[in-house]
């Protein structure tokens, strides 16, 4: 793998660990830093020793939001020709669970960033914000979308609209967005933890799980529950189903081949 500028990345045990690594600016999230995420996010993908991916930064900022000295002098027909932060969607395509480890400052493409995973751990100090429109700008990666979707149209709206309203960890518990509070020192861990925990339950059937969930923010109530329903009916294909009820029934531990 070449070497990377912008990340650090680790496995431990199934679990593949990207850092956000560009302390001096807050881990602004520059084109560049993107490339690499994409890029080291479809690794874990398709390794097949990975069950589950976790992506933190720094105590101090998971990320400050998309580089505004990087965008400051774009302009509308650079942004529409190159389809500007359209690769940022690559990461909602990424079939393992991802799981958000946040400290710091999740503020604009940052709350986004942490929005496009599939599980938010935050530290007690984590301040998530859209403060986009005090540049002048909008959100652009989910912010008035994702956001209205956890917290709610009131808070979303109210928080978008001014850019300054920002929601502390446990506000952000408190109102779904986060699902558990951590001390900053053992956010990384829990997440690693629950990582783990995950990647050795069936890997078919988890990332049948993660698609039927994602399918419920796309689809009519009564397609999305067909839809569940058809992924149930063909879980029965699995050996995985049937070593899990054989061994609730034997009283014993299953042991998962993912397959
Ligand atoms: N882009 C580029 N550089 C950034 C940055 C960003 N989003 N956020 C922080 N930095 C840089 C600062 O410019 C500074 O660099 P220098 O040392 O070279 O001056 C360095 O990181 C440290 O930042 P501060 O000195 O500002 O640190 P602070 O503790 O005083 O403040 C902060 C922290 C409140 C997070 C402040 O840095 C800030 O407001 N950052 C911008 C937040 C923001 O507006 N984010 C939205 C970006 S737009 C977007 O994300 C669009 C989208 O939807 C995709």
């Amino acid at each position: 793998t070449p070497k990377l500028e912008f990340l650090l990345t680790e496995t431990r045990g199934r679990v593949g660990l990207v850092t956000l690594h560009r302390p001096k600016a807050l881990n602004a999230l520059c084109n560049g830093l993107f490339i690499e995420l994409n890029q080291v996010l479809k690794d874990f993908d398709d390794n097949q020793d990975i069950g589950a991916i976790v992506i933190t930064g720094s105590e101090r900022a998971f990320a400050a939001g998309a580089d505004i000295k990087e965008m400051k002098d774009r302009n509308f027909i650079e942004n529409y020709r190159e389809n500007f932060l359209g690769d940022w969607t690559k990461l909602t395509q990424i079939r393992k669970p991802v799981i958000a480890a946040v400290n710091g400052f999740a503020l604009g493409g940052g709350c986004e960033l942490a929005m496009m995973c599939d599980i938010i751990y935050a530290g007690d100090k984590a301040v998530f914000g859209q403060p986009e429109i005090k540049l002048g700008i909008l959100p652009g990666a989910g912010g008035t979308q994702r956001l209205v979707k956890a917290v709610g149209k009131s808070k979303a709206m109210e928080m978008c609209l001014t850019g300054s309203v920002n929601l502390t960890a446990e506000e952000a518990a408190r109102a779904g967005l986060v699902s558990k509070v951590f001390s900053p020192d053992q956010v990384v861990d829990e997440a690693v933890k629950t990582a783990e925990q995950i990647a050795n339950l069936s890997q078919p059937i988890v990332q049948m799980i993660k698609d039927a969930i994602n399918q419920s923010f796309e689809i009519p109530l009564s397609s999305g529950l067909t839809f569940e329903r058809r992924l149930f009916h063909a879980a029965f294909a699995s050996k995985d189903q049937k070593e899990g009820m054989g061994a609730f029934a034997e009283k014993r531990k299953a042991n998962f081949t993912h397959n």
